[in-house]
């Protein structure tokens, strides 16, 4: 009788998603969604677990969030995994992290060829364990021909830094008069920046209940929607991203217009 009943309530949470997924999809989804994913350290304490552990558990919503993203024709999910400053935490949680790319690729690599989805990176690769990297190296190869969701990672990456490397790449042009000064527009500098070829985000989400942005993507969020939850990371389900994607389908996008 217990199962009986268990069934039928997965059943109904299911058929509850299939129709919330099914009103979303009425109305204009965003097409970049940006996530800071925080508060796997704190959902491991709760469990007198060690802090890898939320990460370990953090890695599984990524699959799951990638994989709704893609079903709602999301065109892409940039999700912050690692930010510059990441650096300063222990090593062993350093290294523990620098694994999960390998073990996230090695499991559903598969499965997001099979879905369509392009794995991207934007960050510093060069400081990256070998191991991370060519993992990377190799989704984003393997992928580079799919059209469907583009799942960028940002691993080690910092916002100030890519803007500073911008502006430096922009001086070097100018002076070697590839670039003149009245040329220089919004869009042509963000051409310089590690989000060449991506729409900036319409809308960002950061879990675990800090308003902040921690040095993410600070240019292109300028304009972008932002909806802040105190579910920590591991606990973000399909239902959160929904429910935020229903607040942002209701915001008034202005751009500084009225
Ligand atoms: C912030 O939470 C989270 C991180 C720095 C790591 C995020 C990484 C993942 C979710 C896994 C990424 C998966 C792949 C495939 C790359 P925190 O540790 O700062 O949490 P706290 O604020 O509660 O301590």
């Amino acid at each position: 009788m217990l199962n009986k009943i268990r069934l039928w309530k997965n059943q109904n949470n299911s058929s509850t998603l299939r129709d919330k997924i099914e009103e979303i999809k009425k109305l204009p989804v965003p097409e970049h969604v940006a996530i800071i994913m925080d508060g796997n350290g704190r959902w491991a304490k709760k469990r007198a677990l060690p802090r890898v552990a939320g990460h370990h558990e953090g890695m599984k919503i990524v699959r799951k969030t990638t994989m709704l993203a893609n079903n709602l024709g999301i065109k892409t999910l940039t999700l912050y995994a690692f930010s510059t400053e990441n650096w300063k935490r222990p090593k062993n949680e350093v290294d523990y992290i620098m694994k999960l790319p390998e073990e996230f690729l090695g499991t559903f690599l598969p499965e997001l060829i099979e879905n369509n989805v392009q794995v991207k990176m934007m960050g510093y690769q060069d400081q990256l364990p070998g191991h991370t990297r060519r993992a990377i190296e190799k989704a984003m190869e393997q992928t580079k021909d799919n059209d469907g969701l583009v799942l960028n990672f940002a691993l080690n990456y910092g916002s100030r830094a890519e803007i500073l490397d911008a502006v430096k790449k922009v001086l070097n042009d100018h002076n070697s008069g590839i670039l003149k000064e009245t040329d220089l527009n919004e869009d042509v500098f963000s051409s310089y920046l590690m989000t060449a070829n991506f729409k900036d985000p319409d809308l960002l989400i950061r879990t675990s209940g800090e308003i902040r942005l921690s040095n993410f993507m600070l240019w292109q969020l300028a304009y972008s929607e932002f909806w802040f939850t105190d579910v920590l990371w591991p606990d973000f389900s399909e239902g959160h991203l929904l429910e935020a994607i229903d607040v942002y389908q209701k915001r008034q996008r202005r751009f500084g217009g009225i």
